[in-house]
C-alpha cells in the first residue's frame, strides 16, 4: 500500500554525507567546529584562511557562537564559518548535537543549498568518535526539521538541507568510527523526524487509519506489518481497547510490526499508546489546551520511529538476539452516544475485568489489550511500553525527562543506559505491591484508577499495567511530559519531540 503523506509533510530527506577532507574544504560555506584555545585545525586547504580569521580576534569559540568570514575571490570557499564548542572539558554529546543544529540553522540563514562541516579532533573533546558522529548527524537533521502546517501557500524550498562532513586530524580507526556514527545518527534522526511529523499532525489528519498507513509504508524486507480492524479486535475480545473506541466514529486500528532478526529465537515487544485524540471521554477534560491531546499518540510515534529506523538499517552491524515486535493500540477517546461511561465494566483479552471509574484513564485500557496481545502471540522475553499516560508524571518530572518503572531492574537499567547514550533522560519511579493494591476493585478485578486520596497518579498507571504483564520482564515509560512542551534546544523547536525513538534504537542494538 502506498503511503500518502498528509498535506503538511516536510518530506525531503536532508542529505548528510561523509566526504574526504579536500571535498569538505570548498564550496559556498564551510563551517569549522572551534573549541576554546589554539587555532582550529581545518586541514591544509584552509590553514591560512583559518589563521587569518583567528588573527582578526573575531573568531568566537564560546559554545554555540557563530562567526562568519567572507573570503576573497577565488578562495576554496566563499564563506568560512565557525561554530564555537566552548571549553574542551565540557564537550559531550548533547552540546555537540546542539552545535551541529546551530551550524545547520546558520547555513539555512546564509541561504546556501549545500554546506560543509569540518570537525577537528579537538572539537569533540573526550567524546567517543562514533558517539560524536551520531550526535552531530542528529543535530543537523533534527535541527533542520520544522513541522510544515497545511497552508494555502505551498512552503518554499529550504536552504541548508545538504551537508558534507569531514573529520580532521582523527586517527584512522577514530575517523572510521566517526563516519559510522554519522550514518547511525542520520538514521536515528530521520526516524525521529518521521515520528515528530506524525505526532504534530492534528487528530483529523493523523487518525488511527493514518497511523496504520504510516506503519504499512515501512513494510518490506525483514519488516512485516499487519493491521487489525474493529472486527478483528472484537474476535480477539479486546474489549478494553474497544470500550475506549466506542465513543468515536473514527475506526480504531491495532498495528503489529514484526522485524525479524536472522537467528533470533526470542521476541522483544515494544508497545505504544496511540490515542490520536483524547477528549477524556465522558470524564471529559477541561477545554484549555485540549488541542494538545493530539500528542496522545506519542508512544505510538516512538514505536513507529523505531521501526522506521530498523527498516532503514538502524541496527548497523549490531545483531540483537531478539526479534523486535511493535504493537500499537490506535484509537480516539471521544464522547459519542455509544461512549463508555464511568462505572462500566469491561473484560480485557486475558479475562481480567476492569471497572472504568474514569474514562480519561483510557491509555492503560488500550495498553492492557495490547500487552495481552503481545503475551498471547509473541510470548516476549522482554517487553517495554511507552505512553503519554499521566498528567501526574508531568507534575513529578516536568518535560525534560520521562518516567520509567517496571518489574525487572535489568530491563529498566538497560533502558536508562540507552536513554543516557541518546541524551533522553529517564528517571525511575517505584512500582511496589502497595501500588498494585490500589487498583483492585470491589466491582471487578481491577479499577482503572486509584483513589484520589492515594495521590500517586503515575505509579498507579504502571501498577494497573503490571497485572497484564505478569512475570514477563517489563518496563513502562511514561512520556507524557517528555513527548512535547520541553525547552527549545536548537535541535528541538517546539511541538512534538519524537521522544524515545533514539533511546529505543540504542536499546534495540543491545538486545
Ligand atoms: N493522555 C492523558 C495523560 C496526559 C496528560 C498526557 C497531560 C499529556 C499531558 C491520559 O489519558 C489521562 O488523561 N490521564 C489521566 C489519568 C487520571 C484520570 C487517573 C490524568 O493524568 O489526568
Ligand atoms: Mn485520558
Ligand atoms: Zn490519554
Amino acid at each position: 500500500m502506498v503511503c500518502r503523506r498528509p498535506a503538511g509533510y516536510n518530506g525531503a530527506r536532508m542529505k548528510i554525507r561523509s566526504v574526504p577532507l579536500a571535498a569538505a574544504s570548498r564550496g559556498p560555506l564551510v563551517f569549522v567546529l572551534a573549541a576554546d584555545g589554539g587555532v582550529p585545525d581545518g586541514g591544509p586547504t584552509l590553514r591560512a584562511a583559518i589563521a587569518a580569521a583567528k588573527a582578526t580576534g573575531d573568531l568566537l569559540t564560546g559554545a554555540r557562537k557563530v562567526s562568519l568570514f567572507h573570503q576573497p575571490p577565488r578562495s576554496a570557499c566563499k564563506r568560512l564559518g565557525f561554530v564555537g564548542c566552548g571549553p574542551r572539558a565540557k564537550i559531550c554529546t548533547e552540546p555537540l548535537r546542539r552545535i551541529a543544529a546551530v551550524a545547520q540553522a546558520a547555513a539555512e540563514k546564509a541561504a546556501v543549498a549545500d554546506f560543509a562541516l569540518l570537525v577537528p579532533r579537538a572539537a569533540i573533546g573526550d567524546v567517543d568518535a562514533e558517539a560524536a558522529g551520531r550526535a552531530i548527524a542528529e543535530g543537523l537533521r533534527l535541527g533542520a526539521y520544522v513541522y510544515a502546517p497545511p497552508r494555502r501557500q505551498k512552503p518554499k524550498a529550504r536552504s541548508g538541507q545538504s551537508c558534507r562532513i569531514a573529520a580532521v586530524g582523527f586517527a584512522k580507526a577514530a575517523a572510521a568510527a566517526f563516519a559510522r556514527g554519522l550514518v547511525a545518527g542520520r538514521i536515528a534522526a530521520e526516524a525521529t523526524v518521521f515520528a515528530r511529523d506524525l505526532e504534530n499532525q492534528p487528530s483529523n489528519i493523523c487518525t488511527p487509519t493514518r497511523l496504520a498507513s504510516a506503519a504499512r509504508s515501512l513494510a518490506g524486507g525483514r519488516l512485516r506489518v499487519k493491521v487489525l480492524d474493529r472486527a478483528a479486535m472484537a474476535k480477539l475480545r479486546m474489549q478494553a481497547l474497544l470500550g475506549v473506541a466506542r465513543g468515536s466514529a473514527e475506526p480504531p486500528k491495532f498495528l503489529v510490526l514484526e522485524y525479524r532478526v536472522p537467528g533470533a529465537r526470542k521476541n522483544a515487544c515494544v508497545v505504544g499508546k496511540g490515542l490520536t485524540f483524547d477528549t477524556g471521554g465522558i470524564s471529559i477534560k477541561p477545554a484549555a489546551k485540549m488541542d494538545e491531546m493530539r500528542y496522545d499518540m506519542c508512544g505510538a510515534g516512538a514505536v513507529l520511529g523505531l521501526f522506521h529506523a530498523l527498516a532503514h538499517g538502524g541496527l548497523g552491524a549490531h545483531k540483537p538476539k531478539h526479534n523486535l515486535i511493535g504493537l500499537i493500540a490506535a484509537t480516539e477517546n471521544a464522547i459519542g452516544p455509544s461512549a463508555q461511561k464511568p462505572g462500566d465494566v469491561v473484560t480485557a483479552m486475558d479475562g481480567h475485568t476492569i471497572e472504568v471509574l474514569n474514562t480519561d484513564a483510557e491509555g492503560r485500557l488500550v495498553l492492557a489489550d495490547a500487552i495481552c496481545y503481545a503475551q498471547k502471540f509473541f510470548d516476549p522475553a522482554v517487553m517495554v511500553d511507552l505512553a503519554t499516560l499521566t498528567g501526574a508524571v508531568v507534575t513529578a518530572l516536568g518535560h525534560e525527562m520521562a518516567g520509567i518503572m517496571g518489574n525487572d531492574q535489568k530491563v529498566i537499567d538497560a533502558l536508562i543506559a540507552a536513554g543516557k547514550a541518546a541524551d533522553e533522560p529517564l528517571w525511575q519511579l517505584p512500582l511496589w505491591d502497595c501500588h498494585r493494591d490500589q487498583v483492585k476493585s470491589k466491582f471487578a478485578d481491577l479499577a482503572n484508577i486509584n483513589g484520589p486520596a492515594h495521590g500517586n497518579g503515575s505509579t498507579a498507571g504502571g501498577a494497573f499495567l503490571s497485572y497484564f504483564v505478569g512475570d514477563t520482564p517489563w518496563a513502562h515509560m511514561d512520556i507524557a511530559g517528555a513527548a512535547y512542551g520541553g525547552l527549545h534546544k536548537d535541535y528541538y523547536k517546539g511541538g512534538a519531540a519524537g521522544t524515545a525513538v533514539r533511546t529505543l534504537l540504542q536499546w534495540a542494538r543491545t538486545l
